[in-house]
């Protein structure tokens, strides 16, 4: 699936302000790519669907690769086409459409095994993991809690990420709690009425919530020995410190549903949300980076550089109005300001360590860097792997560890042949479930 994503820093915002008085702010971003543009709104990431055979699609798909310095295939788009190999050479495209710099990437469809079990697991676990994981590792590791679902904790129940994909991948009216995506061939078209009924978008999350969680093979019992001997190196190394075996009462999940910095190699254009969640309760972060605009006047708001640190109106300092509801640190991440680059590029530019670490933790550069771990359950049939699925094989995925994780894809890499094989092996046995 195709992600295209905006960089708030192009200077196509600079005079957003007065060209949007005018329309022309909403015109030109209409022009360049209509599924960004929703009503008076202007997201900063959206799909272009691969698949969709809409008349019109074509020449908007085409529009994208104009724009890419040394071209782009149109095959790109193509499923069918778009290789691992590839994706793993060139993860994010870097285009410019007049002033606005624009990233495009690739998500891997996430396996929905034990979501039922995800659901039960409390937050007040979870922060629990956070506080001895940042403890025990000196540091080093330091899972941030958001919400449990998607490559970026970007949802944090399951209601909301299958109404999400709903809405947003397929396209469906649900009602008024998510936005539908636009159709980008007819942006002014608006469905009146619901595609899909709320007792449907229920059903389909008990569907989903019912989806069995993998259990351990059969084995014999010399394989169970190797499995086991797999499973010390797998620990030895420290890869349990993130990837978790048991989470009350998900257990066999082998994650900790945390986010965490993997170092600049997996950096993607859009952002991981900006916010910790405290306490047993949830914040709806989907169209938290909604650029509003038009509405009377005033800032393009959303994600601010310096200069504009305001944040989208209303969205700073969220309170929702369920009471036991804690959320802390929230609001619309900063763009590290940067110069232009003469050509779009990705990342626009260098960020200091100490900028990261210290000034700006959950700026809009840092949060491109971190993902949630992703269960391991069933991994060994869910290749190809990582949140663009550039990788291949199970090692491949270890190889691209990074930032938090990169001592322990250090003791990896200084593995006797033998203790990989092992690890190999325990990894083949994390099966998904048969029905
Ligand atoms: C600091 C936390 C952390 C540590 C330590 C860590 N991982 Fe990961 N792991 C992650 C995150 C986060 C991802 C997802 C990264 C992405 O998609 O870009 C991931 C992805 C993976 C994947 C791909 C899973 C999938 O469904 O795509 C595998 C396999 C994996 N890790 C195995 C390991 C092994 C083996 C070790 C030990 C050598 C290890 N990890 C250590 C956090 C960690």
């Amino acid at each position: 699936m195709t992600h295209i994503t905006v960089d708030p820093r192009s200077p196509f915002f600079d005079d957003a302000d007065d060209r949007q008085e005018r329309g022309a702010f909403r015109h030109s971003a209409m022009e360049f790519f209509p599924g960004l543009v929703s009503g008076n709104t202007l997201s900063f990431n959206t799909i272009v669907h691969d698949a969709s055979t809409r008349p019109g699609y074509d020449v908007i798909r085409q529009r994208l690769t104009v724009g890419v310095p040394n071209g782009l295939s149109s095959e790109w788009f193509d499923p069918q086409q778009r290789t691992v190999e590839a994706i793993a050479e060139q993860p994010v495209i870097a285009g410019r459409y007049e002033s606005l710099d624009y990233y495009l990437s690739q998500r891997n469809t996430t396996p929905l095994h034990g979501m039922g079990l995800v659901e039960m697991i409390s937050l007040d676990r979870l922060n629990a993991i956070a506080l001895s994981q940042t403890r025990s590792s000196g540091g080093i590791i330091s899972g941030r809690v958001a919400g449990k679902y998607g490559w970026r904790g970007q949802v944090d129940t399951l209601s909301g990420f299958v109404a999400g994909a709903c809405a947003t991948e397929l396209g469906l009216n649900v009602g008024d709690t998510i936005r539908q995506s636009a159709d980008p061939a007819d942006p002014r078209y608006v469905s009146l009425a619901p595609d899909i009924t709320t007792n449907q978008v229920a059903d389909l999350t008990s569907y989903v919530a019912g989806l069995p969680a993998p259990n351990m093979q059969m084995l014999s019992g010399d394989e169970r020995k190797q499995v086991r001997r797999g499973k010390r190196v797998f620990h030895s190394i420290g890869c349990a410190t993130c990837h978790i075996e048991n989470v009350v009462p998900a257990n066999g999940i082998y994650s900790d549903l945390l986010l965490h910095d993997m170092g600049p190699e997996l950096q993607d254009p859009f952002p991981a949300p900006a916010y910790h969640l405290t306490s047993s309760s949830s914040a709806n972060p989907v169209g938290a980076y909604s650029n509003r605009y038009g509405r009377g006047g005033g800032t393009v708001s959303g994600p601010g550089t310096e200069r504009d640190r305001r944040g989208p109106r209303g969205d700073r300092g969220r309170s929702n109005s369920r009471s036991n509801e804690a959320v802390v640190a929230t609001g619309t991440p900063i763009a590290i300001p940067m110069d232009y680059p003469e050509q779009p590029q990705f990342p626009r530019g260098k960020v200091k360590e100490v900028d990261v670490k210290v000034r700006y933790p959950l700026s809009w550069d840092a949060l491109q860097r971190e993902w949630k771990t992703p269960p391991l359950w069933g991994v060994a049939d869910s290749a190809p792997y990582l949140h663009d699925g550039r990788a291949e094989t199970l090692a491949e995925a270890i190889l691209w560890h990074g930032g938090e994780a990169n001592q322990s894809k250090r003791n990896y890499v200084r593995l006797s042949e033998g203790q990989k094989q092992l690890l190999e092996t325990f990894l083949e046995s994390l099966k998904a479930p048969v029905e």
